[in-house]
């Protein structure tokens, strides 16, 4: 199994950079190859510029996206790591999205309407939050994720989301709590 992390955190310091430090260790001991695109660290560019639309219809891919769509075609699985913010992923891995999800990559459109051509890729998620999990259900905000992102990103491309994890209330929280969390993380398998 080859797998992709994608990561969206800006801050080594991070209880997400934590995460995917404990999922790059896990892939290791476990034999598995993997490869991990840090979005900042890498400085990636998350702005859907024209001149990528006149790229596009040149039928080429700007260098930076072709490199990172190189990346998706050579794994199976690929694993997100991220917080919410505004009820949203990151915006530089909203960007990833945009400029790397693209037309004739990750989706096309016949007379029957859109498709996805990333039928053969697994997606795992995992996601931290400030907010608490009740207010999650509660409120719905755990559903118009669910909604938006597996199945109006992931889905919309053919991908299948095979877990998606949250670790709630990361910033309030005892330093125990979150201690518990990664042992938590150590024991899923992925
Ligand atoms: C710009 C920004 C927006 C945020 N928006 C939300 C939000 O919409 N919902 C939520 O539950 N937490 C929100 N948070 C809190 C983060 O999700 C939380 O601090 C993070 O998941 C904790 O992980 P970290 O320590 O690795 O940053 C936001 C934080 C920031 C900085």
């Amino acid at each position: 199994m080859k797998y992709l992390i994608i990561y969206a955190h800006p801050n080594p310091k991070s209880f997400n950079h934590a995460i995917k430090e404990i999922v790059e260790e896990k892939l290791s001991k476990a034999g598995n190859s993997f490869q991990t695109r840090d979005l900042y660290g890498i400085g990636f560019n998350p702005e859907l510029s024209a001149n990528d639309f006149v790229t596009w219809k040149q039928g080429k891919a700007p260098v930076d996206i072709k490199r990172e769509q190189d990346y998706i075609r050579n794994s199976d699985t690929l694993i997100f790591i991220h917080p919410i913010w505004w009820f949203n992923m990151p915006a530089i891995l909203k960007g990833y999205i945009d400029r790397v999800f693209s037309y004739g990559f990750a989706y096309a459109v016949n007379e029957n309407g859109p498709y996805g051509l990333l039928t053969e890729k697994k997606v795992i998620l995992i996601n931290t939050t400030g907010g608490a999990e009740e207010n999650y259900v509660k409120y719905g905000y755990k559903e118009a994720l669910r909604k938006t992102i597996e199945e109006g990103t992931f889905g919309f491309c053919g991908m299948k989301v095979i877990m998606q994890k949250y670790f709630y209330a990361v910033p309030s929280v005892t330093d125990q709590a979150r201690e518990k969390m990664l042992e938590e993380l150590k024991g899923i398998s992925l």
